[in-house]
């Protein structure tokens, strides 16, 4: 039976960069995912005789917030849902069920690369009819509906088995409970040369791939060890858990510290990777050398046509404006257009539904394609293997011929973690303050040729984003960007991303401290870090 409750806003409830993220805790307060689910609901057209696509990461909550949510798609009118066995999908993989199965969208709980468990965090997403992230008009309707909502609708039924594949019904609503990985495996089929990939392990060829007991592990272990056959322990840390193990489900450089010195050791695999908590990041280190993701995402743009589902090149690149001009590069090289989005995977759904762009990524571990609107871990892994399999050089040797034909983007981002929110606030503002008077003025022997707060014009819908990070551009082409992160759950994030150019004749084998230590002095100096936030170093250097 349909029951209404009575509820009350809260005010806390404008999704972010990535969905609404919080504490567990914050979750578990009276209604409040319920209030979030309805507020979706509410602004998802056309629900009878629709498909809902639900799942999760499988971290702590995500069963009640499944049961909860199926409950109240039953209520609200849906007419079929299709949820991953055992509550779990990985992101990618419900980006790609919502357009396999035609849904009008889907509900996917995680929140990401954060931590896991009762006083850890947790997110709600929910992705639209093209199986992307839904765009800022819908996010903002669905905080409005958050701020005037009265009452919620669910049934009074109990629990449904999650683990039981097969078909049962909530109500009116049917309910498919499905294997998360099949659908997903069968896509990548279509993508790579997988005999090509088998081909090149049984020449010798080896790799690790760090699940961080996160959604991944069923994933690798069915794509990686069943169908591609590397021998069996390939994939590690590859049980889901609640609390990822303790751990910290983030594959960079210092969660995944254990790969890399796995990767930096003697004896190491030629490939190394990991995946985030709901697998739509990508960590990828070669034997003896780590891949930063913007150069990644040049590399892979550049090597596409190597796999058979991009033997037709690319309509265009994508990156998010934090992201290196490494791929610049490459698009430049091949004639074809590069689109710099804000941050977040949900400025580049446009592009690609409207064809313009075939790969994305951004600098934060995220890549993709046109074959989902996500972005996609495992995809990106399989990527690498098709274009080593087919190159059949090693990493370092792949990027060290990058380097040489389009010259080296050196990077660096540098994360303050846990300010006082007012004090970032008030340091971005200051910095904004003078962003108009700054250019002509020097910093050491950097010379600031022009500053802007990044806006951004959507090419496909005219839609515009304001206030996307403040751009500090030098006269050398070296370039520094601040902006305050949109996932955290506390306190606020500062990000500063620096990059410097250099071209193909030039020195190649700096070392990043080397190569950025004057620009890196220039953004103290600029933004006044010390005095307005006490740090003068960075808590996470990605
Ligand atoms: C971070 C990354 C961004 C990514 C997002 C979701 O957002 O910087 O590139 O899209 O996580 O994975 P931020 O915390 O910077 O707002
Ligand atoms: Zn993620």
């Amino acid at each position: 039976m349909i029951i209404t409750i009575p509820t009350t806003p809260y005010s806390d409830q404008r999704p972010g960069t990535s969905g609404l993220r919080k504490k567990v805790r914050l979750f578990q307060r009276p209604h409040y995912a319920a209030n979030f689910i309805q507020a979706v609901f509410d602004c998802v057209p056309g629900k009878p005789g629709a498909s809902l696509v639900v799942g999760g990461d499988g971290r702590y909550f995500n069963r009640e917030a499944i049961q909860l949510a199926l409950r109240m798609a039953a209520a609200n009118g849906f007419a079929h849902a299709i949820v991953g066995c055992g509550g779990v999908l990985s992101t990618p993989a419900a980006s790609h069920l919502i357009r396999l199965r035609g849904a009008v969208g889907g509900l996917i709980f995680s929140a990401s690369h954060n931590p896991g468990g009762p006083d850890e965090d947790f997110g709600i997403k929910y992705n639209i009819a093209n199986g992307g992230p839904a765009p800022e008009t819908v996010t903002e309707a669905i905080f409005a509906r958050t701020q005037v909502i009265k009452q919620y609708a669910t049934l009074d039924t109990p629990d449904i088995d999650l683990d039981q594949r097969g078909a049962c019904r909530l109500g009116d609503m049917s309910v498919e409970i499905i294997d998360p990985v099949a659908d997903y495996a069968a896509l990548m089929e279509t993508l790579f040369d997988f005999a090509a990939i088998r081909a090149h392990r049984q020449s010798g060829f080896s790799l690790i791939f760090d699940a961080m007991h996160a959604v991944t592990g069923p994933y690798a272990i069915e794509i990686l060890q069943r169908r591609l056959g590397f021998e069996n322990g390939s994939v590690v840390n590859g049980v889901p858990l609640p609390d990822f193990g303790g751990g910290h489900p983030d594959p960079n450089l210092v969660n995944a510290r254990a790969l890399y010195e796995r990767m930096m050791a003697r004896g190491a695999p030629d490939f190394g990777a990991a995946s985030d908590g709901d697998g739509d990041r990508n960590l990828v280190i070669g034997r003896g050398r780590y891949v930063s993701p913007s150069d990644a995402l040049a590399i892979l743009a550049a090597n596409a046509h190597l796999a058979p589902g991009y033997a037709k090149g690319l309509a265009g690149i994508a990156r998010s404006m934090p992201t290196s001009a490494a791929a610049d590069h490459v698009a430049a090289a091949l004639e074809i257009a590069l689109y710099e989005t804000p941050t977040g995977w949900k400025f580049f759904g446009n592009l690609l539904d409207a064809g313009l762009a075939t790969i994305c990524g951004e600098e934060s571990a995220g890549a993709g394609s046109d074959h989902v609107r996500e972005k996609d871990g495992l995809w990106a892994v399989l990527l690498w293997l098709n274009i080593l399999a087919v190159r059949r050089l090693s990493v370092d040797a792949l990027i060290q011929d990058h380097w040489r034909r389009f010259g080296r983007n050196y990077y660096v981002r540098h994360d303050y973690e846990g300010i006082e929110s007012s004090q970032a606030e008030s340091l971005i503002q200051a910095l904004r303050a003078k962003l108009s008077s700054l250019p002509g003025q020097a910093f050491g022997s950097l010379i600031v040729k022009a500053a802007d707060d990044f806006a951004y014009t959507d090419p496909v819908d005219g839609s515009i984003s304001r206030n996307q990070g403040l751009r500090i551009l030098f006269t050398n082409g070296s370039r520094m960007v601040f902006r305050l992160s949109g996932t955290g759950t506390v306190g606020a994030t500062l990000r500063l991303y620096l990059e410097h150019y250099v071209a193909a004749d030039g020195d190649l084998a700096m070392s990043l401290s080397d190569a950025l230590a004057d620009l890196i002095a220039a953004a103290q100096a600029v933004a006044e870090l010390e005095s307005r936030i006490g740090r003068s170093q960075p808590d996470v250097v990605t």
